[in-house]
């Protein structure tokens, strides 16, 4: 297969990727959580403290704090029933479990692993479980050296207590959307990562995210088929009374010499499906993605984006936000049909933008070329925000302004570019687009740099939604959208780059489902 062709047509011509027959077998879908059978179990506490302490609180690694860590950034949080009527008549209810980040089409497509080394915990490699909010023991022992030889020895894992493993089952969400999921895998894990970043802040937690890594290395400390599951990100912990750990230079190391040195994991799990359909497209990226060798590490040039050079209009200051809260990741949710046009002022939209794209968390290796923010682009079409004149903007957040590309309003085009009305644009006075490189990190990362891209917009579209639930607004990301109409609207073929994702922001009425929280 030319997976470059493949890459191009999933981004630019979607419905060319899928085939026009595709039959959902719902009956039939996957659990949105992997359950493993027979390994040891160590429950977490069930009641979660929620009081966060922030940047400045105490840092403990005892199980309840890692209980409210794992819970918080991808434990089950919500129950809801939605009933669907067609006329006075109920038709159907949808049921789904939700968790404080988004997922496309609620699918959940990742699973968190996590190697510990604390006090009451035996050291090893755990798999979260969060349908029983448990973790389950993978491998005993100690992994320090493992991971470091892994992550390129680029981190020092004894320098902390642990690590976060991001991990795609594919069948998960190929199941529903088939080839497309692939582009919601990395924007999805994006999210989760940014999640969990946020989550373990308010804990005092430092973390360290890794896109770069020896991918079957880490996949046979798992225990995982890479025809069936695959590492995305590897996040070390460190407390941040610890030294941050540490970045080394990288040195020479190969998957299959690392493979040798552990024995096979044997394990068995369930996923309920009876009919697991092919996806050898879906497998045949992800094995060109992976990394065999230390030595073919990269980084990205600077200078990767080309400037624009018109003027802009500066923003006022934007109220301080702590989005490493509780009630911030509770509120946050996708509002659907349940915007309401309410005015937003410039104020609001400034706090919006400068909280989601400051202080933005590099993944390790990439630094070299400036932070996510400055290699990604914030666009945005605004419509009666109070200050700001009705067009299509891009948002410089070095200078903190928004630069005018178009004016006009372009709701009517933007509902018009949806695949289905699943909100509606004419009660939204923000829809934001991230932007990111056309080529999708091809020169330095081959096909590796698409899922690693949509992982940087997924970790800042994160942000906005949390940013914008701080606010007591919210977003709705929207993958089903025309990436070509947005591309001409900010011009963005002028400056190499494409839109990766859709995000209407604005205030909403309480959402018209049954719901329950998930916590004690
Ligand atoms: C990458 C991504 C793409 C999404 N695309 C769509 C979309 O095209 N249409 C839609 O209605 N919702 C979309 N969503 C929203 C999800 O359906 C939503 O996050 C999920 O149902 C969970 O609900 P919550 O966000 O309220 O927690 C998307 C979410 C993500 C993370």
């Amino acid at each position: 297969m030319d997976l470059d062709l493949f890459l191009h047509q999933l981004h630019f011509h979607s419905d060319q990727v899928n085939p026009g027959d595709w039959e959902i077998d719902w009956e039939d879908g996957p659990l949105p959580f992997k359950v493993y059978r027979g390994l040891p179990e160590f429950p977490l506490p069930h009641r979660v403290p929620l009081s966060s302490k922030g940047e400045s609180g105490s840092c403990t690694t005892n199980l309840s704090a890692l209980g409210a860590f794992l819970w918080c950034s991808y434990g089950l949080t919500q129950f809801s029933q939605t009933a669907l009527t067609a006329g006075e008549e109920s038709v159907e209810t949808i049921q789904s479990l939700r968790r404080f980040a988004p997922s496309g089409g609620g699918l959940y497509p990742n699973e968190l692993y996590i190697y510990l080394k604390v006090e009451e915990l035996p050291d090893g490699i755990y798999h979260y479980d969060a349908a029983h909010h448990r973790l389950l023991l993978l491998r005993e022992g100690n992994f320090d050296s493992y991971l470091n030889r892994a992550l390129g020895n680029r981190a020092n894992l004894s320098d902390g207590f642990g690590a976060i493993m991001i991990t795609t089952m594919f069948w998960k969400n190929f199941f529903k959307y088939h080839n497309f999921s692939y582009r919601l895998q990395g924007l999805d894990a994006g999210a989760l990562i940014a999640q969990i970043l946020e989550a373990g802040r308010s804990l005092g937690y430092q973390p360290r995210v890794h896109f770069q890594f020896l991918d079957r290395a880490v996949n046979h400390l798992l225990g995982l088929d890479d025809g069936e599951e695959s590492i995305y990100a590897v996040v070390p912990l460190s407390r941040k009374k610890e030294l941050p750990i540490e970045r080394g230079v990288v040195v020479k190391q190969s998957a299959e010499d690392l493979c040798a040195e552990l024995p096979a994991l044997k394990t068995s799990y369930v996923q309920r499906s009876e009919n697991v359909k092919e996806y050898p497209q879906i497998i045949e990226v992800n094995q060109s993605s992976m990394m065999e060798s230390t030595e073919t590490f990269s980084t990205l040039k600077k200078g990767q984006r080309k400037k624009e050079n018109r003027p802009g209009i500066t923003l006022p200051e934007g109220e301080k936000l702590n989005t490493s809260n509780y009630e911030v990741f509770r509120n946050r949710h996708s509002p659907e049909m349940d915007f309401i046009p309410e005015k937003i002022n410039a104020e609001k939209l400034a706090a919006l933008l400068q909280h989601a794209c400051g202080s933005f968390t590099c993944p390790t290796g990439l630094e070299e070329a400036g932070d996510p923010a400055s290699r990604l682009s914030v666009c945005g079409c605004f419509y009666q925000v109070e200050g700001i004149d009705d067009g299509a903007y891009r948002y410089d957040h070095l200078s903190h302004s928004l630069v005018k590309v178009k004016a006009g309003d372009f709701r009517a085009d933007l509902q018009a570019g949806m695949n289905m009305d699943y909100v509606h644009f004419h009660q939204i006075p923000i829809c934001l687009h991230i932007a990111g490189d056309r080529s999708f990190y091809r020169k330095e990362f081959r096909h590796r740099g698409y899922r690693m891209l949509h992982m940087e917009a997924g970790m800042l579209m994160q942000r906005l939604l949390l940013s914008a639930s701080a606010l007591g607004m919210n977003g709705h990301p929207l993958l089903g959208f025309d990436v070509n109409y947005c591309d001409s609207l900010y011009n963005l073929k002028a400056t190499d780059q494409t839109t990766l994702i859709q995000i209407p922001v604005g205030c909403y009425r309480p959402k018209s489902r049954l719901t329950g929280g998930m916590h004690m």
